[in-house]
């Protein structure tokens, strides 16, 4: 690992983003913000046509402001034409999303497979293309390979593998300012190419870590299973915390004082969720069964059955506040969303634990700032509701699932006053529970203490 304190002179280069989701808009628009020549490729006619006009189909804070930047400098343009794509551009992102299989815990590759088959025939002169998607170690090489044998200009065709850290929510400022950047080469001569490509966040003084193909696909892999098994650690301890009366919130600040551990990701509550921990940490497991060295990581099995158990205990302690029968009962679920900050509602624990809730006869009624639209799609059976207070109404239980911050601003005393009993599941540990315990409510935290009203 080298620090960039030599950054290279910065070059502008022509370049196509391949699938523009949540990675690859936010790539196209901050690759043009930094002065390079940029077209997104999607296949999604619509995507294309709402990021042309500076709209993001998905909630992402600074994303649509940095889109019109973008657009308004004149370095940026959408198509769903692979043919321009590739006449365009000198160097490829690879930004399509690897999905967890249908039928197994392995990451389907038919996105990643389907966009360099077709590329690759119409690279017909020198071009570097750059994978940044998350994918079983191994699949670089394997597309290298598949690279040269199927484009006209054959070995000139390089690929390299620039993993993305970025976090939904964050994603402007991870991608304009990351804590690192990886790039994993066969030739060094295609990370010095890299580097002079992102002078600019270099310039900031980010660490420039060079490595192997099969390293940097590994750093990503590794980040990510090492994030999952931080948070499922805390709730492993929250369990513990359960059964003997401890706090786990205090405890998180104890052992977080030390430098070597760290309070961050240290969050109990709900647990993981979203399009990426998840699917990761069991596409991680399954490249590991292909290797033969499954062992190795057996322990993320634990750690995803942890994550798992939390939405479990979840309606187990809802059941409990609602004297031990679900049925019938309104339920006002605060949260849709599998984080803050984000519509994003795939694999989303708080989703899971309201439908777990209907299943078993509650009438479950949702808010969530800004994925209702997402979840009415795939959750059609709740009931959903525009304004946090009003979902309260006549609830006979409320459950924070969700931390947004307007759900902290809510003010317990008038709360109160608008449901029909003042008990309430506090899944993320974020409210002020002394507030809501003076304003005489039943307070469940998740891995704290019960305090009755
Ligand atoms: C995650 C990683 O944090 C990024 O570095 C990575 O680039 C990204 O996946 C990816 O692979 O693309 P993201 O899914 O946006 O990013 O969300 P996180 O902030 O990691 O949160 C994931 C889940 O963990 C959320 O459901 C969150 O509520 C939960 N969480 C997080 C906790 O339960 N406790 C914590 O302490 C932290």
């Amino acid at each position: 690992m080298t620090k960039a304190n030599d950054v290279p002179v910065f070059t502008p280069r022509r370049m196509t983003v391949i699938g523009c989701g949540y990675l690859g808009a936010v790539h196209a628009a901050a690759m043009a913000t930094l002065g390079h020549d940029v077209v997104g490729f999607d296949l999604d006619a619509s995507k294309v046509e709402l990021l042309s006009t500076g709209r993001t189909p998905f909630y992402e804070p600074g994303l649509d402001d940095l889109l019109s930047e973008a657009l308004a400098t004149g370095r940026l343009r959408f198509t769903t034409s692979y043919a321009e794509a590739a006449e365009f551009a000198d160097v490829f992102f690879l930004c399509v999303g690897t999905p967890q299989k249908k039928d197994s815990n392995a990451a389907d590759m038919t996105y990643v497979n389907g966009a360099i088959d077709t590329l690759a025939p119409l690279l017909t002169r020198p071009a570097l293309v750059v994978g940044k998607s998350t994918v079983p170690v191994g699949t670089a090489e394997a597309l290298r390979d598949r690279l040269v044998a199927l484009s006209p200009a054959g070995v000139d065709v390089r690929l390299a593998w620039n993993p993305e850290f970025l976090r939904e929510g964050f994603a402007v400022k991870d991608t304009l300012s990351p804590d690192r950047v990886v790039v994993g080469v066969d030739d060094p001569a295609d990370a010095d190419e890299l580097a002079a490509l992102y002078a600019p966040v270099l310039e900031l003084g980010m660490p420039w870590v060079v490595v192997d193909l099969a390293t940097a696909q590994l750093v990503k892999n590794a980040a990510n299973a090492f994030l999952a098994t931080k948070i499922s650690f805390i709730n492993a301890m929250a369990e513990l915390c359960e059964a003997t009366g401890a706090d786990v919130v205090a405890l998180a600040d104890a052992i977080g004082h030390d430098a070597r551990i760290g309070r961050r990701f240290l969050h109990a509550g709900l647990g993981f969720g979203g399009g990426c921990l998840p699917k990761d940490l069991r596409g991680f497991m399954a490249r590991a069964e292909e290797l033969g060295v499954d062992q190795a990581l057996a322990f993320l099995s634990e750690v995803d059955d942890i994550n798992k158990r939390r939405r479990l205990r979840a309606v187990e302690v809802t059941t409990d506040l609602l004297d031990g029968d679900v049925s019938g009962k309104r339920v006002a679920v605060l949260g849709a969303a599998f984080k803050p900050d984000s519509d994003d509602i795939r694999d989303s624990p708080a989703l899971d634990v309201a439908t777990l809730l209907h299943d078993l006869g509650a009438e479950v009624r949702v808010h969530d700032p800004k994925a209702m639209d997402k979840a009415r799609e795939t959750r059609p059976e709740l009931t959903y509701i525009d304004d946090p207070v009003e979902a309260c109404r006549d609830a006979d239980v409320v459950l924070h699932l969700t931390e947004w911050a307007v759900f902290r601003e809510l003010d317990p005393v008038k709360l109160g006053e608008v449901v029909k009993h003042k008990r309430i599941l506090e899944g993320r540990n974020t409210l002020d529970s002394g507030a809501y315990v003076r304003a005489g409510w039943d307070f469940r935290a998740l891995g704290r203490p019960i305090i009755k009203g």
